[in-house]
């Protein structure tokens, strides 16, 4: 059985697309233990508790300093031991330990194609803004494993999709969710749970 954590910074579509998925039985032998929140109202928390899923909330605020914040975070991971940890839309540069500590073992969910439109600053909508404004006709998703960098570990899977003309920052948004994200997260996580991708190193 695959021990998951979700860290999450918002509404959790993509949470909702793993918790979908766990309970349909596409994503195999697999136990969401926890989701990590660092803002206490995002609606992902909620999405968490009405599945029976543990929900922790770990700000910034409630923290002295990022010290402390980046410790609480840590040890929220770390009392459920989880085999993967899953970011999904976790708006936070994570700690350096955090990585050291689960190298290999930490996925993120990204909304464009790498190497285009990531990296520092490209988050939310503004990916697909600037996915827009450079006039590509194809963009998607990447699933890939977290490194020191943004957005710069080990690419696992991509999906591809299209832009289609007249599309706003919102429209394209929500077509790469859908069609891209929601399918590929699970798939990935459903490869790792049944060992047909090895993690860990
Ligand atoms: C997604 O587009 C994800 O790729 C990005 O942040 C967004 C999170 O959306 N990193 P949601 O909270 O899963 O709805």
């Amino acid at each position: 059985m695959l021990r998951v954590a979700v860290m999450v910074s918002g509404g959790g579509t993509n949470l909702q697309a793993i918790i979908d998925a766990v309970e349909s039985g596409k994503i195999r032998d697999t136990k969401l233990v926890r989701v990590i929140s660092n803002k206490a109202d995002a609606y992902a928390l909620t999405r968490a508790k009405e599945h029976g899923i543990e929900a922790v909330a770990v700000t910034r605020k409630d923290h002295a300093d990022k010290e402390a914040f980046h410790a609480a975070l840590l040890a929220a991971l770390d009392e459920v031991k989880p085999d993967l940890v899953v970011l999904a839309g976790f708006l936070v540069v994570l700690p350096p330990e955090m990585v050291q500590r689960y190298r290999g073992r930490i996925i993120n969910i990204h909304p464009a194609l790498i190497p285009s439109f990531c990296g520092d600053g490209f988050y939310g909508l503004k990916v697909h803004e600037a996915a827009l404004a450079r006039g590509v006709k194809v963009t998607g998703a990447t699933v890939h494993f977290v490194e020191e960098g943004t957005d710069t570990g080990p690419i696992i899977a991509q999906k591809a999709v299209e832009v289609l003309p007249g599309d706003t920052p919102e429209v394209l948004q929500k077509r790469v969710m859908e069609q891209a994200e929601w399918i590929l997260l699970p798939q990935v996580i459903d490869e790792i749970a049944t060992g047909r991708l090895k993690i860990g190193g």
